[in-house]
């Protein structure tokens, strides 16, 4: 579909949306339009509605104690087409989600007491799960240049110690959607190896990257001198909007790294359900159109969203992202920098996630999720823009 051609997405409505089961739209009141978690507007893929009904049909026992055989394969599969090759059965175990892998990761890869460093800013559960389970959190802020966001390598050395264990990566990166580079992740690879470090790479964004970023690598295949230290984590619910039926999964190229993350939360993990088994199966094996179809839409919101802040808000920093469906602005010059989403809540009726939650330095940002309708997108923009013109007349 062209640009301007009608869209089936086009047509979703707030009032199809604000119903008690979505917490995106019924956090806030029924007046401010919600553009804050990272949940799409659109209805899920139709391969995965079908095969949902038709598992209803069956059994709902204990299926997912068996694991399971064909899941593995075609996510191995998947990996492969990505540019991770090697991978073996051994290699890849299933979680409830993503989050749960991180939390395994630093309960698993590290000592309380010992040092955990990750850039900021950063989607907040790698900042929780390091003091949740009481390490020690040591961060290194990306560096703000005119073509984006990059990583600060000065930064990273000055964080570092010898009672650093860990290395938690996002790649492509929440909140910024920069999709690392061969030779930013090469770099990051080789800064692993000198101080010795374990890495959890969180990769749920990946496929969700629009036709202008750079080519993706998943971070396990930039070096093979990293195989053995670095778990890395996937799952379905950002590309298919499925985050209500947790399931994700981590896969190493050493698989003794994920009995130890298995064996650090065992009995504390639990299993994912058998719907969540079956929605995956559907989006590997029938929802690669949908994908498509619906990443091209989410570019073209990207675009008009870029175009609407360069005509409207030209002062506002903020660079496009190369991958999934957040804006990072920068309103630290506003006034009210210091409560700026509580600002945007009142003044705007908009709901965007707060910087402060994503660590050091991000207090004046906010995160915008564009995962909506055009119109509703251009609505969010306009009460934006009415609310940060108002305040600075
Ligand atoms: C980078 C990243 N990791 C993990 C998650 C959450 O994953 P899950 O719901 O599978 O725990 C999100 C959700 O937005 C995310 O952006």
């Amino acid at each position: 579909m062209t640009d301007t051609a009608p869209h089936p997405y086009d047509h979703v409505l707030p009032d199809s949306l604000r119903h008690a089961d979505n917490f995106k739209w019924t956090l806030f009141g029924d007046e401010v339009l919600p553009m804050w978690v990272a949940d799409m507007d659109f209805p899920v893929a139709p391969a995965i509605v079908e095969a949902l009904q038709e598992r209803l049909t069956r059994s709902l026992g204990y299926y997912q104690l068996r694991g399971d055989p064909t899941l593995k394969q075609l996510l191995i599969g998947k990996l492969e087409r990505d540019g991770f090759q090697g991978l073996t059965p051994e290699g890849v175990a299933f979680l409830p989600g993503v989050v749960p892998g991180l939390y395994a990761a630093v309960q698993a890869l590290t000592q309380p007491g010992d040092e955990v460093l990750t850039v900021t800013p950063i989607y907040p559960p790698f900042l929780s799960a390091v003091t949740d389970l009481g390490r020690v959190l040591k961060t290194a802020p990306l560096q703000e240049n005119r073509g984006g966001w990059t990583m600060d390598f000065a930064a990273l050395e000055a964080a570092v110690s010898s009672r650093t264990k860990l290395l938690m990566v996002c790649h492509p990166h929440n909140p910024t959607g920069r999709v690392w580079t061969r030779e930013e992740l090469q770099a990051l690879a080789d800064f692993a190896l000198k101080h010795d470090l374990s890495v959890v790479s969180d990769e749920l964004h990946a496929d969700l990257r629009y036709a202008d970023a750079p080519e993706y690598l998943p971070f396990a295949a930039v070096s093979s001198d990293l195989s053995g230290r670095i778990v890395t984590l996937t799952g379905p619910c950002k590309a298919y909007n499925t985050a209500g039926l947790g399931i994700g999964a981590m896969v190493s190229h050493n698989p003794e790294l994920i009995t130890r993350l298995e064996q650090a939360t065992h009995g504390l993990m639990g299993h994912p359900g058998a719907l969540s088994i079956t929605m995956w199966q559907a989006a590997l094996t029938g929802g690669g159109e949908w994908l498509a179809e619906t990443v091209r839409y989410l570019q073209s919101n990207r675009d008009f969203l870029s175009g609407f802040l360069a005509r409207e808000l030209p002062d506002v920093p903020y660079t496009p992202p190369q991958a999934t469906y957040l804006a990072w602005l920068d309103l630290r010059a506003h006034p009210r920098a210091a409560d700026i989403q509580t600002f945007l809540l009142e003044e705007a009726k908009l709901a965007l996630n707060d910087g402060v939650t994503f660590g050091a330095g991000s207090q004046g940002f906010v995160r915008l999720n564009f995962a909506t309708s055009r119109t509703l997108l251009q609505e969010g923009l306009e009460r934006l823009t009415r609310a940060l013109k108002d305040s600075s007349q």
